[in-house]
C-alpha cells in the first residue's frame, strides 16, 4: 500500500556539496548545499539553491560568483559544521581547518581538501518559493588527478563523495555496474 505524505524533501539523495562564496572584497564564505543539480550538461550549467535567509544567497546575489566543491567521506564533519552555523557569525575556513586555494576564474576559492571544484558564474536566477536558483555557466572544472581512472573520469572508489537523504548522510563508493550507452544515445554525450 502506498501512503500520500506531506510535503518534505522527497527527492533524494542529492550531494552534500560545499559552496564557496566571496564578499566584494574577496572574503570567503562555504556552505553545505543539498539543492546542488545540473540544469544543462551541454554547455554545463550548474545550480544551487540557496534560501533567501543565508549569507551565502547575499553573496551569491551580489558577486553572481559561486564554486560548487564535492566534499568527501573523509571532511564530512566539516561538511556538518558548513550546513549548521553562518558565515555571518563565523569564519568557516578556520573553524574547519579547510584550505581555501585561488580560483582560474572567481573570487571565491576551490576547497583543497574536495578532489572536485567547478567555477560558475551565475546566468540566472529563479525563485519558486522557498530557495533561490543561482544557475550558472561552469568555468572551469579542477578535479584531482589522483582520483581519475583509465577512462579520464573521476573514480568515485577512490574519493567516495557524500549523498544526502532524508536528515542523513551516506556515502557513495559502491559501483553496481557501468552504464552502457544505447546506440542512439551515443554522441549526445554528457552522461
Ligand atoms: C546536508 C545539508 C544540506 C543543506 N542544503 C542546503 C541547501 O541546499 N540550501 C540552503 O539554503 N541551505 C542548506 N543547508 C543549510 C545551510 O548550509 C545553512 O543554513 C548554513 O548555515 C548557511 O550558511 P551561510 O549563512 O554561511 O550561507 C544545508 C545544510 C546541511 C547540513
Amino acid at each position: 500500500m502506498k501512503k500520500i505524505v506531506e510535503e518534505y524533501r522527497a527527492v533524494f539523495p542529492t550531494p552534500a556539496a560545499l559552496i564557496t562564496s566571496a564578499d566584494e572584497e574577496g572574503r570567503a564564505n562555504v556552505a553545505t548545499a543539498g539543492e546542488t543539480f545540473m540544469m544543462s550538461l551541454r554547455p554545463l550549467v550548474v545550480a544551487v539553491g540557496f534560501r533567501p535567509a543565508t549569507y551565502t544567497n547575499s553573496l551569491i546575489r551580489k558577486t553572481r560568483e559561486f564554486v560548487v566543491n564535492l566534499p568527501t567521506v573523509k571532511i564530512l564533519k566539516a561538511v556538518d559544521f558548513c550546513g549548521t552555523h553562518s558565515g555571518r557569525d563565523v569564519d568557516k575556513f578556520k573553524a574547519t581547518g579547510l584550505t581555501p586555494l585561488p580560483s582560474k576564474h572567481v573570487k571565491p576559492p576551490l576547497i583543497k581538501e574536495c578532489p572536485v571544484n567547478i567555477e560558475c558564474r551565475v546566468r540566472g536566477i529563479v525563485t519558486f518559493g522557498s530557495h533561490d536558483v543561482f544557475a550558472g555557466d561552469s568555468l572551469a572544472i579542477h578535479v584531482d588527478e589522483e582520483i581519475l581512472g583509465n577512462d579520464g573520469m573521476p573514480d568515485i572508489s577512490k574519493a567516495p563523495t557524500i549523498a544526502f537523504a532524508n536528515g542523513r548522510y551516506y556515502s557513495v563508493d559502491t559501483l553496481l555496474e557501468p552504464l552502457r550507452f544505447s546506440r542512439s544515445e551515443k554522441g549526445e554525450g554528457g552522461r
